[in-house]
Formats: structure tokens, sequence, C-alpha cells
């Protein structure tokens, strides 16, 4: 039985795409081949037992990092529990016929273009070797926010997700599976034109700043 821990990276905790992104991993994997574990960063930041946490990754055969891009790369809090992660691995060596863990990351960006990603895939893979696990792919995934509006109004199957689809089938087939073969990053996003995503996603930003139009442009052009 492959053990498998997602680690949520978002500032949003439940509330955000990444969670989601793991609530439909997690429904695609074979629970016969499987056992799949949930830490939040959120959370671990609230906790005084800290270490807890970093004991339960030490014993599991897969991690896979689920958060959302941050100015091109990843958000402070998250960083700042790898770091910690690294300490502990530091003062808990791991016994000499240990199999080091794999590693993957699903990485999910405001921007329609899922390639936008790629920076902060790379930044995971150095992680991964620098702490001493196998780096194995990532997974990036444009329209962030679209994903999250349509999580359960719009089925991963559809024609819109498939390539999302697609990836999550490669990245289960992975998890469950004993053999590695070599797999590159795979870049994906909803399929729609970029005028009909800007427009939508221009609409909903200025649902979400709860001000009209011309007062936001106003605020925007006055912090200038
Ligand atoms: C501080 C901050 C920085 C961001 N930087 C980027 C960025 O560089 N590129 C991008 O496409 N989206 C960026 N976004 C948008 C988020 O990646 C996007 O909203 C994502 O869907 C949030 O995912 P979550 O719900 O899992 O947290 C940024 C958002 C915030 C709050």
């Amino acid at each position: 039985m492959n053990k498998v821990c997602f680690i949520n990276g978002s500032p949003r905790g439940i509330n955000s795409t990444s969670k989601g992104l793991i609530n439909k991993v997690i429904e695609m994997l074979d629970m016969q081949k499987t056992q799949s574990h949930e830490l939040s960063v959120v959370e671990w930041r609230r906790k005084n037992t800290k270490e807890e946490d970093f004991e339960l990754m030490s014993t599991m055969h897969a991690i896979v990092f689920v958060f959302p891009l941050y100015v091109d790369a990843i958000p402070s809090s998250l960083l700042e529990f790898m770091y910690a992660f690294d300490e502990y691995l530091t003062k808990h060596p791991c016994p000499q016929d240990y199999k080091a863990p794999k590693v993957y990351s699903i990485i999910n960006n405001g921007f329609i273009e899922g390639k936008q990603n790629i920076n902060a895939l790379q930044i995971m893979a150095h992680y991964s070797t620098r702490i001493g696990y196998n780096w194995r792919f990532g997974i990036g995934i444009g329209a962030g926010e679209f994903m999250r509006e349509t999580m359960e109004v719009i089925p991963l199957k559809s024609k819109l997700k498939q390539g999302i689809y697609n990836a999550f089938t490669v990245l289960t087939t992975d998890l469950e599976g004993q053999e590695v073969t070599g797999q590159n990053n795979i870049m994906t996003n909803p399929s729609m034109p970029k005028l009909i995503f800007t427009a939508a996603a221009s609409r909903h930003w200025i649902k979400e700043a709860k001000m009209s139009k011309k007062t936001l442009s106003k605020r925007v052009w006055a912090e200038a």
C-alpha cells in the first residue's frame, strides 16, 4: 500500500483552489493501492506540536505539495513550512536502508496560462533534491480562480477541463505504481479563448473588490 501525503500550501486553507484540487486527485486514486493523508500549512502554523506533521511526512512513500503561485514563486507560509521540514530532517536522519519518498507538486495560478508555474516547479524540484527526496514531476494549472468557482459545477472530465483530468490521470497512475519511468512537468489549463477568460476574470475581480469599476480604477491610479 503506497502512503501519500497531500500538503495544502494555500493561505486560504479549506476554501482554496488547492484544497479542491486535492479532493479531485484523492477521488481519482485507487484506495486498494494507496492510503492518503492530508496536511494544511494554515493549520500547521496554528499548532504548538509542529513536529507531529513532519513525523507523519517522513513515513510516507510520496508527498504532493499543492499550492497557489504567488509572485511567480511560493507563498511565504509554505516556504516557512518547507524550511522547518528541512530542519526537522537534518535533526532526524533517516535509517540507511530507507527509500527516499517521491515528491510531486500541483501549482495553480490566477492567469490563464498554466505554464506560468514553471519557475515555481523548478524551485520544488531543487527543494526535493536538497532534502534528499526524489523529485518526480509537477503539474501547473492556469485559471485557478475559475477552477475554484467551477470545481463542483463543471466536471474534470468535461471538454473544458480535459487537460487537467489527463494530468491527474498521469499523477494518480504514478502515485499508485512502483516502477519509476521518466515524466516531465505538465502545464495545462481550462481550454477557453483568452479573451473570454480575461473578460470573466475582470468581472470576477471587480465583484471581489466590492466597488464599482470606476472607483476601482480611481483607487488603482491613486496608489500607483
Ligand atoms: C499575493 C498573491 C500573489 C499572486 N501572484 C500570482 C502570480 O504571480 N501569477 C499568477 O498567475 N497568479 C498569481 N496570484 C493568483 C493566485 O495564484 C490564484 O488566485 C490562485 O488560484 C489561488 O489559489 P488558492 O485558492 O489555492 O490559494 C497571486 C495571488 C496572490 C494573493
